[in-house]
């Protein structure tokens, strides 16, 4: 019985010293302690010990069993402890390593220009207008003095959904669907995406136009000349020259094209501005009357400007960018530098 005893406690001390995880240790403790382990079941089977040696033997099974529980637990928490130091060296976090960090990103260089010349615009009393970009023949053309199969629509390459739908060619669409909803005084701007089906260095088939219109009794040409005089100073500076260049539009009567002196060279000839100191801004001109007639006013009692732009092309003036397509390409090295 004693040899018995003997054994079991030499082998749980081997079994629990080996015992590698608290898992091991945890099914041990049911080998030897549980309700079917090795202890109880000799614990159980007392009475058949003789009578004489009941009280030595339980004795003895007692001090087993507690020093077996002393082993297990002695076990686990060296195994608890191991495991701890294991999953911390796993998910050790080294707190030198500088942190990730996640780039700001910024307006779009075009949506910038477009944003500053809008300012300048609301600050002379004008209001911001939009109009769709697919859009009917009659707004895009025919309200503008180009009937169908006039040469004039031949000035921009359309892109046609349709016999009668088109995607609009410039912002100058916007006018007679404006005028039709309001009466004079009228101080707009309309600032929006056009299209036209050209590429190349300085075309891309989608770009930006601001589109201006002021009419009322009285407008004059020195009118048109003073506001648009004012805007170029303040995107170019207070010293670009401006001058107003005899031009054609349908829409426009008398029309002009708006030069600036080279924002390069300063005027002084370069190859921006092919040596002859001008560079080619904006058109303009005098709201043609055939144009009052669609948006049913009268044109003998009101007279007005209007005046388009590519918002691109003053982005590029201003940050001497020599290839309109960097605009859409998106590529970060270009956009950084905004
Ligand atoms: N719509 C013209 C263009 O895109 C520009 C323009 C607008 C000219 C208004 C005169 C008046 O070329």
């Amino acid at each position: 019985m004693v040899n018995d005893i003997h054994s079991i406690k030499e082998q749980a001390q081997e079994e629990i010293h080996n015992a590698a995880s608290l898992k091991e240790v945890q099914s041990l403790k049911v080998k030897y302690l549980g309700k079917k382990g090795i202890i109880t079941t000799k614990a159980r089977s007392l009475g058949a010990v003789p009578k004489e040696d009941r009280p030595a033997y339980g004795q003895e099974l007692n001090s087993l069993k507690k020093s077996i529980d002393e082993l297990l637990q002695a076990r686990a928490e060296s195994c608890k402890a191991a495991e701890m130091e294991q999953s911390l060296q796993a998910e050790r976090l080294d707190l030198t390593i500088p942190g990730s960090f996640t780039a700001f990103g910024h307006l779009h260089p075009v949506t910038q220009v477009m944003d500053e010349i809008t300012a300048i615009f609301i600050s002379l009393g004008f209001t911001v207008e939009e109009g769709p970009e697919v859009e009917h023949d009659y707004y895009n053309f025919e309200a503008l003095n180009m009937p169908p199969d006039h040469p004039a629509r031949d000035m921009q390459d359309t892109f046609y959904i349709s016999d009668d739908v088109v995607l609009r060619t410039h912002t100058s669409s916007v006018q007679v669907r404006v005028m039709e909803k309001n009466s004079p005084p009228l101080r707009v701007i309309a600032p929006g995406k056009v299209y036209r089906c050209d590429a190349d260095v300085s075309h891309i088939p989608m770009f930006h136009q601001l589109e201006g219109f002021m009419v009322d009794k009285h407008i004059r040409m020195s009118d048109l000349k003073g506001v648009l005089e004012l805007f170029i100073h303040r995107v170019f500076g207070p010293d670009t020259k401006v001058r107003l260049r005899p031009s054609f539009f349908p829409f426009t009567e008398p029309s002009a094209e708006i030069d600036i002196s080279c924002v390069m060279c300063r005027g002084k000839g370069c190859n921006v501005c092919g040596t002859s100191g001008w560079i080619e801004i904006l058109g303009a001109g005098m709201i043609n009357p055939r144009v009052y007639e669609k948006a049913g006013y009268d044109p003998g009692t009101y007279t007005g400007f209007a005046f388009g732009m590519g918002i691109e092309r003053v982005a590029m003036l201003k940050y001497s960018i020599d290839d309109v397509r960097l605009f859409p390409e998106n590529d970060k090295r270009f956009l950084e530098q905004f």
